[in-house]
């Protein structure tokens, strides 16, 4: 019995098919090595005792610092020195893994191993699902940070981040079902929700860049790999465009705007004026690129060959490559400078509420009465003029108006002290791995079949149960989609590691070199192994 494979092998993946192998080897030789001298059988020398052996005097080792590091681990490398193995097995251990994922991805959505069966939407039964899902957060996992905590410094931040987890959980949770039941009914809800997570970029990102000053080369290496590590494979193993994932493109674009924004000239980024005007010139730069009609393409159309799309399916309509990069980054072009500017005034607004609640009861009750009043007044008209459009008019409505919901629900998510201080743990953590569950979903969930098909499909493991199916690949892909979490912050640590930009840069370099072999070679394999079709 044979696996057929949906589409032709690119030079690509068998480069990455090459590379798991090396690693996988690497990893048993290393286990072998570490089993071998925890039986005392030989004596190797791990890396510490190996600093001491060719740098000799110690002192000076720690004077050179990381350069002669650097220089001693290519130098055991190209030695093939059996220590390097055993320093780096963690690292290898971690590799395999990934690799061992990547090969389930190929395997569910790239060959006919698995079945197939079609999405079906009932909204008594999404609404039921949903709705369980809640009652056992609620259930489960609610959690009211007591008064033990004072709120401000840091408890506060802590308290915004669960807070702002949990939001990205119970939307994320919406956002995956919507596709896996094809829910096309709440499609304008579902653009709310991306543009609260583009939202939380500028506000998250802001906050951090403006608190920690830290725009260090580093860290933005770090950011960038969070962002875009996994995608990246993604996007080679199953011969996929970027833009498949648009998700990732739109928040990397971001992230680096706020980036930019904060970055340039920080040293005046106390000065209330300098802030002002930076938050004018992203607006104006926006403004540029995006309404004026022509500009874009010509910023964009450079990147053709990252941020280009084609819908392979002969039924979809046929646009330009850019038209979709052009679409998704358009519906959340404003929202990130709300977030800024949230993030900016965040602290007054903590202060005001402060007050508020010192004061007596009977402003207090006034002021919070009136909030929500008019938070679901805002809501409510909204909801009539806005929402209720059908997708093509709303998406032209929704750049201009998605702060309505946004500003509402935070409003009325803060309105007193007990729902701020209180925050279901379940959502919260999936809200942590939403960049993951967002990627895995198109390949272990559901199902592509070809090189950039959207996801019309679900993975379907036990033909006949739509029920138990969902319930099975539900299980595998979410606590795969968190392994890919962990995987993705340990190898960040291994390979970006904070403050240490030399090794970074010897990385990249390392990395660089491994495909300038691989890829040949692959091409190479693929030319001498096709068979004359
Ligand atoms: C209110 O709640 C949201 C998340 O639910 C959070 O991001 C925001 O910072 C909070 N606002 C204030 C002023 O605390
Ligand atoms: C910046 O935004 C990205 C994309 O949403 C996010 O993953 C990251 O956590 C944010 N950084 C901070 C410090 O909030």
């Amino acid at each position: 019995m044979g696996i057929t494979i949906t589409s032709p092998v690119t030079p690509g993946q068998m480069s990455v098919f090459i590379g798991i192998i090396l690693v996988w080897v690497a990893w048993l030789y290393a286990e072998w090595l570490e089993y071998r001298k925890n039986s005392g059988a030989s004596k190797i020398v791990t890396r510490d005792e190996q600093a001491l052996l060719l740098e000799g005097d110690p002192g000076q080792a720690a004077n050179q610092g990381h350069i002669s590091s650097i220089k001693s681990t290519l130098r055991r490398f190209l030695l093939m020195d059996n220590s390097i193995f055993i320093d780096n097995r963690e690292t290898l251990i971690a590799m395999s893994e990934l690799g061992l994922w990547l090969a389930y991805f190929y395997l569910s959505d790239r060959t006919d191993f698995f079945g197939q069966s079609s999405k079906s939407y009932s909204r008594d039964l999404f609404l039921f699902l949903y709705s369980v899902l809640v009652i056992v957060a609620a259930v489960t996992s609610f959690k009211l940070l007591n008064d033990k905590y004072p709120l401000l410094g840091n408890s506060m931040l802590y308290l915004n981040r669960h807070q702002t987890e949990e939001w990205k959980g119970w939307m994320q949770v919406m956002f995956l079902m919507y596709h896996y039941f094809s829910a096309s009914e709440i499609y304008n809800a579902i653009r709310i929700f991306i543009a609260s997570y583009v939202w939380m970029t500028g506000f998250g990102n802001f906050s951090y860049y403006y608190v920690r000053k830290d725009f260090s080369l580093t860290r933005f290496a770090q950011m960038m790999w969070r962002l875009n590590f996994f995608v990246a494979f993604c996007c080679i193993v199953l011969d996929n465009d970027y833009m498949l994932y648009y998700i990732c493109p739109m928040h990397t674009l971001f992230t680096l705007m706020v980036y930019a924004a904060l970055g340039i000239m920080n040293k005046y980024n106390e000065v209330g004026l300098v802030i002002g005007t930076k938050i004018a010139a992203c607006f104006l730069v926006v403004v540029v690129v995006w309404e004026i009609p022509g500009v874009f393409e010509w910023v964009w159309s450079p990147l053709t060959f990252i941020l280009g799309y084609t819908n392979p399916d002969p039924l979809s309509k046929r646009y330009p490559a850019i038209h979709e990069w052009h679409f998704r980054s358009g519906l959340d072009r404003y929202i990130w400078i709300l977030g800024m500017i949230y993030a900016y005034f965040h602290p007054t607004v903590e202060k005001w509420m402060e007050k508020l609640e010192a004061s007596q009861a009977k402003i207090r009750v006034t002021v919070k009465a009136a909030i929500v009043a008019i938070s679901l007044l805002a809501l409510y008209f909204w909801y009539e003029s806005i929402y209720k459009l059908d997708k093509y008019t709303y998406n032209r409505y929704h750049p201009y108006t998605s702060w309505i919901p946004i500003s509402a629900y935070i409003c009325l998510r803060n309105v007193t002290q007990k729902l701020r201080r209180s925050s279901l743990t379940l959502f919260a953590w999936l809200g942590k791995i939403t960049l993951e569950t967002y990627i895995s979903q198109f390949h272990i969930w559901l199902r592509c079949g070809v090189p950039n098909g959207q996801p019309r499909r679900l993975l379907s493991l036990l033909p006949g149960y739509p029920m138990l199916n969902f319930l099975l690949t539900t299980a595998i892909y979410i606590s795969v989609s968190y392994r890919i979490f962990e995987l993705t912050n340990k190898l960040k640590a291994a390979f970006v590691p904070s403050g240490d930009s030399r090794r970074l840069l010897y990385h990249v370099a390392a990395a660089g070199a491994a495909s300038a072999v691989l890829y040949p070679l692959s091409l190479f394999l693929l030319e001498v192994t096709s068979v004359p079709t």
